[in-house]
């Protein structure tokens, strides 16, 4: 019957539920992805540097050189967000700006950089989170073994420890690491990303030293961070659906969950790897000697909140031994993204249930979600109705999620600006603002002028929720 009414009567309005008082609204973006000045002001090489200029590794050839002209653009980048009204503003730091080479004297002009950027977003009125690693890691680390040496870790706390006394003063919200699994599975095993290599021994082993560099860098932060400042890991959550019924999809629905999910989580939550997965890798071969005495206690070092980015489900079948994993994923099923992502907002709703529920209540931050689509510039318009509607599903999901009692505090989208998407280069768009990559020209989204009312309002409007 409402359907044939047209506008919605005024009761229906009340539907839409507010978000809590205090919520606050972000976007995210990270450094490589944006920033271009690759050889700016003493910045080194990072191993995405390098992944770019190896012929074949990404689409096109795209580079991360110019990429959003951040580095030159931040104010106007940064008035854009002001203007949309939000509340925060996640970025990440480049490793290489600071340490050129990894290790030793910082790069003050790196350092500079980033004060600029912090002080540009508090007189904004935005509250900065602050990501010390995502992805691109000095090339001379690499040279030298990257994640899979555990002498890596100890470079990222002496870096932590250098970001953190520059910037402390300023930025209240870090995260240690964006997605451990992101660059230990497609970095290592898959070699899909940065550096490249395809090792599933050696993908484990770098997951554990990324899971340690996270527990050695909190450890660091408590004794250089003012009181009051905060941290936590921001982890890639996947909730894992059987393809049928059959005891073995279900069995191996458990095993991608303990692979994808659970092998971060229980060590950052709980300070212990899963037993079913210590038992799983042992019987793929994988030699647990490089876990320490002590190392799974460093990692579970308490912290103030749970990063979560969330973007899609995945449907598993058993594969027996066709795979190191014994499972493998079923295709997506429709509707997809651009990326081929399935869109699963109730899945999201669920995910963060079960956080609180299995993890002790943690505080959580969504600090990534948002879609590629299509999306096409029209004169001074980009209309991007499919993105408005993952957004608006999405937020409502985490609304009923705040509504069944989870302690969920902010949520930022992926990402402010069209950008560099890795090894696919800048074919996807997943910004909320158009970027024009010849003339480096911003144009709001149909989607960030939505988010600008949903964040006026502090609600969803009724239309997007009956
Ligand atoms: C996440 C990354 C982010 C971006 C989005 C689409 O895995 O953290 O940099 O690539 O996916």
């Amino acid at each position: 019957m409402l359907a044939s009414m047209g506008a919605l009567p005024l009761f229906e309005a009340d539907k839409a539920r507010p978000f809590p008082r205090g919520f606050r609204f972000g976007v995210a973006t990270s450094a490589f992805q944006i920033e271009g000045a690759a050889d700016e002001d003493g910045r080194g090489e990072s191993i995405w540097d390098r992944f770019c200029g190896t012929p074949g590794r990404v689409a096109n050839g795209d580079t991360g050189a110019v990429a959003c002209d951040h580095y030159h653009r931040y104010r106007d980048d940064l008035d854009l967000v002001a203007e949309l009204g939000l509340d925060a503003y996640r970025f990440s730091i480049s490793w290489p700006r600071i340490h050129p080479t990894g290790r030793g004297r910082p790069n003050q002009a790196g350092l500079d950089f980033y004060r600029r950027v912090v002080e540009a977003a508090l007189e904004r009125g935005l509250r900065p989170l602050a990501t010390l690693y995502h992805w691109d890691l000095p090339q001379t680390l690499q040279d030298a073994g990257g994640w899979a040496t555990r002498d890596t870790a100890a470079a990222f706390a002496e870096y932590t420890a250098t970001v953190v006394g520059a910037l402390g003063d300023l930025v209240d919200d870090w995260v240690t690491q964006n997605e451990p699994w992101v660059s230990a599975v497609e970095g290592y095993a898959q070699g899909k990303k940065a550096p490249g290599i395809a090792d599933w021994p050696t993908a484990i082993r770098a997951s554990h030293h990324l899971l340690l560099s996270h527990g050695l860098a909190v450890d660091v932060f408590r004794s250089a961070a003012p009181p009051g400042s905060r941290i936590g890991s921001t982890l890639n959550l996947a909730p894992m659906i059987p393809a049928s019924d059959t005891d073995a999809d279900i069995e191996a629905t458990a095993r991608a969950d303990g692979y994808h999910n659970r092998w971060y989580l229980a060590p950052v939550l709980r300070g212990r790897y899963p037993a079913d997965m210590l038992d799983f890798y042992a019987t793929q071969g994988v030699d647990f000697s490089f876990v320490a005495d002590g190392d799974e206690a460093l990692i579970g070092r308490p912290t103030d909140f749970l990063g979560v980015n969330y973007y899609s489900v995945g449907r598993v079948r058993e594969a027996g031994d066709a795979s190191f994993l014994g499972f493998e994923f079923e295709p997506a099923r429709a509707p997809v993204t651009a990326m081929g992502w399935e869109i699963a907002p109730s899945s999201f709703t669920d995910l963060l249930i079960r956080l609180d529920r299995d993890y002790g209540r943690p505080r959580i931050l969504v600090t990534e979600n948002g879609a590629a689509f299509p999306d096409r510039a029209n004169g001074a318009h980009v209309d991007d109705p499919q993105r408005v509607a993952y957004l608006a599903d999405h937020f409502e999901a985490a609304r009923r999620a705040v509504e069944a009692g989870v302690d969920l505090e902010a949520y930022f989208v992926w990402s402010l600006l069209d950008n560099f998407e890795w090894e696919s280069g800048y074919g996807p768009r997943f910004g909320i603002v158009y970027v024009d990559y010849e003339t480096q020209e911003r144009t709001f989204k149909r989607s960030a002028l939505w988010y600008r009312d949903l964040v006026a309002r502090h609600r969803l409007a009724s239309t997007e929720t009956v």
